[in-house]
């Protein structure tokens, strides 16, 4: 299930021709079933007109503050009144120097001023109206006013110029609506995250590693940031890009991840390592490509550092850790024994037989052992696994479960 699924997104569109994007968007939002509302104004419409948003959102499109027609009575203040969060994309310069001032001069003005719900705005325009100091005053004054601003990035825009002000990327808009509309449950929480494979080179060509794609770990990292944690993930090789607003520390080898892992441990409240760390490393890496000799190759390999170990060994008074346990069988009694072995708050255990759990799918079925329970949750996408984990990881700061451990 999505964290938008259900969710009433008041949209507000505004004259610029990155509004041919929002109709994707209203798509997008309606995809994950979310409820959108849209309310154009009058300049929008010369770029896109309202029965795109009609037939993209399913409802009638809001325009005018006085249409008697329209079955609204006082459409300024009650459409606000049934949303969850009001969405302005893209807002021109004209728009944000309106809401800085408190001008409510068309519908969608209005409803900002009547609204008592999270306000996200995605500005769009030229570089220069963008970095001109009129702008970027109105910005700090929308910002001071609680608005929350998505910043532009930077590119190719339809003037032909390239530069800042061109409207963000949806999935940042996406991470910034699912943050407001999710309770910050781990503000304030420094969170240290691991993901991915470790490589451990044989030769300059090969290497040994696994299937971990990092989807788990990512979708860890996406989903803590959204309930306000600080976010350090500590990644393997993978081919994800890397989540917004999230500290992202790039390393190979499994001697790598523990050099940053431990450096950084012991100013962390929580520690996930859901990495697949390579257990063994060749014995020495050969600096020449190892060369076929028509036999068999007989190779040596020795342990690697067991991160998670040293973290148990290490951890410091109210630090929650949590570990993750890929398993083919037995895995209620492998659970237990790596959480009390690596003195863990709470163990992750991963069905990796399953063709929808494990390594390199969107899907997993994991079972959450502490030491006073044990819970099996169904086979979920890894986001709302990673919901399920911070939900409960979430509880041990409300009550003395962590104390009576450490
Ligand atoms: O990345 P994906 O494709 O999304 O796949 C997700 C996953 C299957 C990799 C993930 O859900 C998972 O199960 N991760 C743990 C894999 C693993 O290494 O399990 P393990 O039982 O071998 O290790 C137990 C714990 O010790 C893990 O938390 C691991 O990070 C840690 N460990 C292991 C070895 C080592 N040398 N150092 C460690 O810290």
């Amino acid at each position: 299930m999505s964290g938008l699924q259900g969710k009433r997104v008041l949209f507000g569109v505004t004259g610029s021709i990155a509004a041919y994007k929002a109709a994707q968007w209203v798509r997008d939002l309606g995809k994950e079933e979310a409820l959108v509302d849209v309310v154009m104004t009058a300049a929008a419409e010369k770029f896109v007109t309202p029965l795109t948003f009609a037939a993209l959102s399913g409802n009638h499109v809001h325009r005018d503050m006085f249409d008697e027609a329209a079955e609204l009575v006082m459409a300024h203040i009650n459409l606000s009144r049934d949303a969850d969060i009001l969405l302005i994309a893209p807002a021109t310069a004209q728009t944000l120097a309106k809401l800085a001032a408190g001008i409510a001069d068309n519908l969608l003005t209005a409803v900002v001023l009547a609204a008592h719900i999270p306000v996200v705005l995605c500005p769009a325009m030229n570089t220069a109206m963008w970095t001109h100091a009129a702008t970027q005053n109105n910005l700090l004054r929308v910002r001071q006013l609680g608005y929350h601003v998505v910043q532009p990035g930077c590119g190719s825009m339809a003037c032909g110029e390239t530069g800042d002000g061109r409207l963000a990327e949806w999935d940042c808009v996406r991470e910034a609506l699912l943050s407001l509309l999710q309770p910050a449950d781990l503000s304030g929480k420094k969170v240290m995250i691991t993901a991915g494979p470790t490589r451990e080179p044989l030769d300059p060509v090969r290497f040994l590693s696994n299937r971990s794609s990092g989807k788990m770990g990512y979708a860890l990292a996406r989903t803590a940031r959204r309930r306000g944690a600080e976010v350090t993930l500590v990644t393997g090789p993978v081919a994800l890009p890397p989540p917004p607003g999230i500290v992202v520390i790039p390393v190979t080898t499994a001697e790598d991840m523990a050099e940053a892992v431990l450096a950084r441990s012991d100013e962390m409240d929580i520690i996930v390592k859901s990495a697949a760390v390579a257990d063994f490393k060749p014995l020495a890496c050969q600096s020449l490509k190892i060369k076929k000799t028509g036999q068999g190759l007989q190779l040596d390999l020795v342990k690697n550092i067991d991160i998670l170990l040293e973290l148990g060994k290490k951890r410091r008074k109210h630090q929650v850790l949590v570990g993750f346990a890929a398993e083919s069988h037995d895995h209620v009694e492998e659970g237990r024994r790596k959480l009390s072995a690596k003195n863990l708050d709470l163990i992750v255990v991963n069905d990796i037989l399953g063709p929808r759990t494990g390594f390199d799918v969107d899907t997993n079925q994991v079972s959450l052992i502490s030491r006073s329970f044990s819970r099996q949750l169904p086979l979920l996408s890894k986001e709302d696994t990673a919901d399920q984990i911070w939900d409960t990881v979430a509880t041990f700061f409300n009550d003395s479960q962590i104390e009576s451990l450490s």
